[in-house]
């Protein structure tokens, strides 16, 4: 059976990269997979939270996935405090994951920063957890941009382990599911530089929430450089910021890089920045209007978490179970 499991952290406020590069492609998979979308906010507490804006986090990311058209009844959604199984499981995996494994976690590298040894040990295991969450699920496939390939790579190389420790094929290997046109959206201020909640410039990303007048400014000053756009793919992959206009364009407008490019042949930026902004807010106006009806009222949006939450557990438990009869732990 196919089971597709994903989640997004409720730091702050959902970007463009978030939805083009993950949310968007889990809409279109629902129909074809049974899937889990869960908001995961035991790993936003590998950053320090205020108690009351993570609520209201949780909430949000939950918001955004029903707006962008998630089926909260087709699909199981919640978040993954709701099941404690995560953390469970994420210990006994961690028993099974060599340091240096983690060593190379590329992101563990970016977001420790110089000062590693400050760092807690919730940021370092992360990967873990995420392993966690997919392999309690036994999900065969994970639908996520490309930032987090490496984190997949490590998730499947910790069901190896796990099942050959065992000797079973408990842990299906989950596959990546990298899709689209913009599977890394770069930051509008730094065309090198990936869109991310954490950048302290507000231009530099295109949040879920923003009005029209807002994206249009943001894209009026998104970086560019001064000549016109190019005709083919290959002179535009040498001008990252104008490449990472042009694969946003691609991906709102439903067109591949390479319709997009030949569309824009030779326009100035100003020109082009018009129909992207106008793309922009087509795609997400609608979008961010539902958002702001769900969070009118947070007792429902609750009530859908708990009763995802409660499918979830329901699978969740089961595997559990028999993880630790396979590894020779006894069950109350
Ligand atoms: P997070 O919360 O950073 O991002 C959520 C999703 O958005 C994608 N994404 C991007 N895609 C394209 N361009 C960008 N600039 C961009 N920024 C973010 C991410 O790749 C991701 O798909 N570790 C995960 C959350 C997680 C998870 C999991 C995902 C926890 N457990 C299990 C899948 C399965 C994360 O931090 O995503």
């Amino acid at each position: 059976m196919n089971r597709i499991f994903s989640g997004m952290q409720p730091t702050r406020q959902l970007h463009l990269g978030n939805y083009l590069g993950a949310l968007r492609n889990w809409v279109a998979l629902q129909n074809e997979y049974e899937c889990i979308f869960c908001v995961v906010d035991l790993h936003a507490l590998t950053i320090a939270q205020e108690p009351e804006v993570l609520r209201n986090n949780i909430r949000e990311v939950a918001a955004a996935y029903i707006a962008a058209g998630i089926d909260p009844d087709k699909n199981i959604l919640f978040n993954q405090s709701f099941v404690s199984g995560h953390a469970e499981l994420g210990w006994i995996l961690s028993c099974h994951t060599p340091l240096g494994w983690l060593n190379r976690m590329t992101q563990f590298k970016e977001k420790a920063g110089k000062h590693r040894d400050m760092a807690n040990l919730g940021l370092y295991s992360y990967p873990v957890l995420m392993a966690a969450d997919i392999l309690l699920y036994k999900a065969t496939h994970v639908p996520v941009g490309e930032d987090q390939k490496q984190h997949l790579e490590l998730a499947r190389d910790i069901a190896g382990a796990f099942n050959r420790h065992y000797d079973t094929e408990f842990f299906p290997l989950p596959e990546p599911q990298i899709l689209g046109e913009a599977t890394r959206v770069m930051s509008l201020r730094d065309g090198t530089k990936k869109m991310s909640k954490s950048d302290e410039s507000e231009y530099s990303r295109i949040n879920m929430t923003d009005d029209a007048d807002t994206i249009a400014q943001k894209i009026r000053k998104a970086k560019t450089d001064p000549e016109p756009l190019p005709d083919t793919l290959e002179d535009l992959e040498k001008r990252p910021e104008a490449d990472n206009l042009v694969t946003i364009y691609a991906a709102l407008s439903g067109e591949t890089r390479e319709q997009a490019i030949q569309r824009f042949a030779g326009a100035q930026f100003s020109q082009f920045k018009t129909a992207l902004l106008d793309a922009a807010v087509a795609h997400l106006a609608p979008i961010t209007q539902r958002m702001n009806e769900l969070l009118a009222d947070k007792a429902e949006i609750d009530r859908l978490l708990r009763k995802g939450g409660e499918r979830a557990e329901a699978i969740a438990s089961r595997h559990l179970a028999e993880v630790k009869d396979i590894i020779g732990l006894l069950r109350p």
